[in-house]
């Protein structure tokens, strides 16, 4: 089974909310990120919290330890499960948020390789296998990686073993979910569900090619 992540870059904290609470019987996790969380503050993951999915902290939190530190904290007090972490910034820096991620029983995930075209300006030439290897080096629980390259994700793959693996991309960004699904533990969806015409319509049929 490979898990569907709703990306839940919704701005509008009620309209959020709803969809939310529509897709919750055909998702696997909702995933946050600045969208929302500035539009409606912290406080919206206890608002998501009744259909009791794991809530993710998609922050791509790239600081010095330190920061990095102080920003998980107050991300999993807020209530969030994980939180999602760059790893250029080096192994000290990434290690900060898998360590509070830990410390509150919740998950740490960190970005190999970003999903948009000019993602590859920068990650090529070995940059993601590093950061890939860093992530199994430093106890993250799992890697992004693109949906819209299934030949990168089986070659993280090689890399990260049975961590997990989520893949965003899918749909608005181009990615194919059959080509990617069964490399990866979850994808990350976002627009082709919560910009459908019916949302809960466009994740239950998702969630058939996922099961
Ligand atoms: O709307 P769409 O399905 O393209 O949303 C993808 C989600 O995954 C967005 O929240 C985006 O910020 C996030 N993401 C991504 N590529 C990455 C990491 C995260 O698209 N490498």
């Amino acid at each position: 089974m490979t898990e569907l992540i709703l990306a839940l870059d919704v701005p509008d904290r009620k309209e959020a909310l709803n969809i939310a609470e529509s897709c919750a019987p055909f998702i696997d996790a909702i995933k946050v990120g600045y969208p929302l969380v500035l539009s409606s503050g912290l406080s919206i993951a206890e608002d998501l919290a009744s259909p009791g999915l794991p809530l993710i902290a998609d922050f791509k939190v790239a600081d010095i330890p330190n920061t990095n530190r102080l920003i998980c904290e107050v991300v999993f007090s807020a209530g969030f499960d994980a939180v999602i972490a760059h790893g250029f910034v080096g192994a000290d820096a990434a290690r900060a948020c898998i360590e509070v991620a830990h410390s509150h029983s919740g998950k740490a995930y960190i970005v190999a390789e970003m999903s948009h075209p000019g993602a590859t300006e920068f990650f090529h030439d070995g940059v993601a296998e590093r950061i890939a290897a860093l992530a199994v080096r430093c106890g993250a629980d799992g890697i992004i990686a693109p949906a819209t390259r299934p030949e990168r994700v089986a070659r993280l793959r090689e890399i990260v073993g049975d961590k997990a693996i989520y893949s965003p991309g899918i749909g608005a960004q181009g990615g194919d979910l059959d080509a990617v699904a069964r490399l990866v533990d979850g994808v990350i969806v976002g627009r082709s569900i919560y910009a459908a015409d019916d949302p809960a319509a466009a994740a239950e049929r998702l969630s058939r090619i996922c099961r």
